[in-house]
């Protein structure tokens, strides 16, 4: 095998456990082969996951050299506080940034955080657009009171975004006769729809485009990244999920595919009784900041579970806009170090 031929099979072995090759991730960094012997430089960022390349490289082609040494290429922390994704397409010029928000599992609150942050920077008076990434449960319009209303087109032939709480709003569900009829899409048409709403949109300039994500790491989270140059990626979690592989995944995942993290947010973190105040650590307490800490990343914000959370949330009443001043704090607050965490282009 020469460099040449090694590069090309390197390019399309599957990263352990996702369905996207390491020349889909751009994690090869370099490449070499002479006399039976081949060096490998891998561009990934966590141990964990240089670790796991790294097996399956020896796995897959340790019988085809006499040795095989591989390295990763160390990234200065700055590459990785202000880079962007490898090198992505930009499908939205219009953005000056763009936000991911994301979690590993499902119904841990990416939406609602979502919306609440997104409102939040509408409301310092920065120009945003919410897209609602998630295609098969997609909950953004009624998390803004515009489940009701259907998209139009200008003369430009665009689509024209609704709006509330001084956000534009794109999702698929304002596209289908009613919000609740099903999608049936492979992925890759969901990932075309997810396109056109980027390019077809009529946006207008933007300074945030915040992206609410589907649970998990699979076609959707890396095609965002591929096509959109995320300037920050949020993490959601619970603090009962802290622990779990999913998180770390979802962590472990924007730092390979190079998107700066700007941090974690804790939600339904504990929950304070309203009869008598007693603050109750259902889920025990510390959990998300010892994750921080262990990914090296900022924990933004803790949001407790709170009951004007989720009926203001149901009936599309924001908390961030209509709720008491500690509900609105939370958000605000994350959005504070959120600001501080990630160098935005403002
Ligand atoms: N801090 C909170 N306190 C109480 N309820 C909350 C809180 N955050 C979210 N919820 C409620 O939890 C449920 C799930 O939230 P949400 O839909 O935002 O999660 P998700 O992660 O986007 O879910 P999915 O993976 O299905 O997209 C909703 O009913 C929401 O109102
Ligand atoms: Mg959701």
């Amino acid at each position: 095998m020469n460099t040449k031929e090694l590069q090309l099979a390197l390019n399309n072995l599957s990263y352990p456990g996702l369905s996207r090759t390491l020349g889909e991730l751009k994690l090869i960094s370099d490449v070499k082969v002479s006399n039976e012997s081949a060096t490998i430089e891998l561009l990934t960022v966590s141990d964990d996951s240089y670790l796991s390349v790294k097996t399956a490289i020896e796995t897959a082609f340790s019988q085809s050299f006499t040795s095989l040494h591989i390295t990763k290429k160390v990234l200065a922390q700055k590459d990785t506080n202000y880079g962007n994704s490898a090198t992505p397409n930009n499908r939205a010029p219009y953005a000056k940034n763009v936000i991911a928000i994301t979690s590993g599992k499902g119904g841990v609150g990416k939406s609602t955080v979502s919306v609440n942050l997104a409102i939040a920077l509408a409301q310092k008076g920065y120009k945003v657009g919410i897209l609602d990434a998630d295609v098969y449960g997609p909950n953004v319009p009624r998390l803004t009171n515009t489940d009701l209303e259907k998209i139009s087109w200008n003369d430009d032939n665009k689509i024209v975004p609704c709006e509330n709480y001084g956000l534009k709003i794109m999702s698929v569900a304002l596209t289908t006769p009613t919000s609740d009829t099903p999608l049936v899409w492979r992925s890759s048409v969901a990932v075309s729809a997810l396109i056109q709403f980027l390019e077809d949109v009529a946006w207008g300039e933007l300074d945030f485009m915040v992206i609410d994500m589907p649970p998990g790491t699979g076609d959707i989270q890396l095609t965002m990244a591929q096509e959109l140059p995320i300037t920050a990626g949020v993490i959601v979690t619970t603090p009962q999920l802290v622990a779990s592989d999913d998180v770390s995944r979802s962590i472990r995942m924007f730092q390979d595919i190079h998107v700066p993290m700007a941090g974690l947010v804790e939600n339904m973190s504990y929950f304070v009784a309203p009869d008598t105040g007693t603050r109750y650590d259902i889920f025990g307490n510390g959990g998300g900041a010892r994750l921080a800490e262990r990914y090296n990343i900022p924990l933004l914000g803790q949001i407790p579970l709170n009951m004007d959370i989720r009926e203001g949330s149901d009936n599309g009443e924001p908390p961030v806009v209509l709720g008491n001043d500690t509900l609105k704090s939370y958000y605000r607050e994350i959005v504070e170090n959120m600001l501080k965490a990630v160098k935005f282009r403002l």
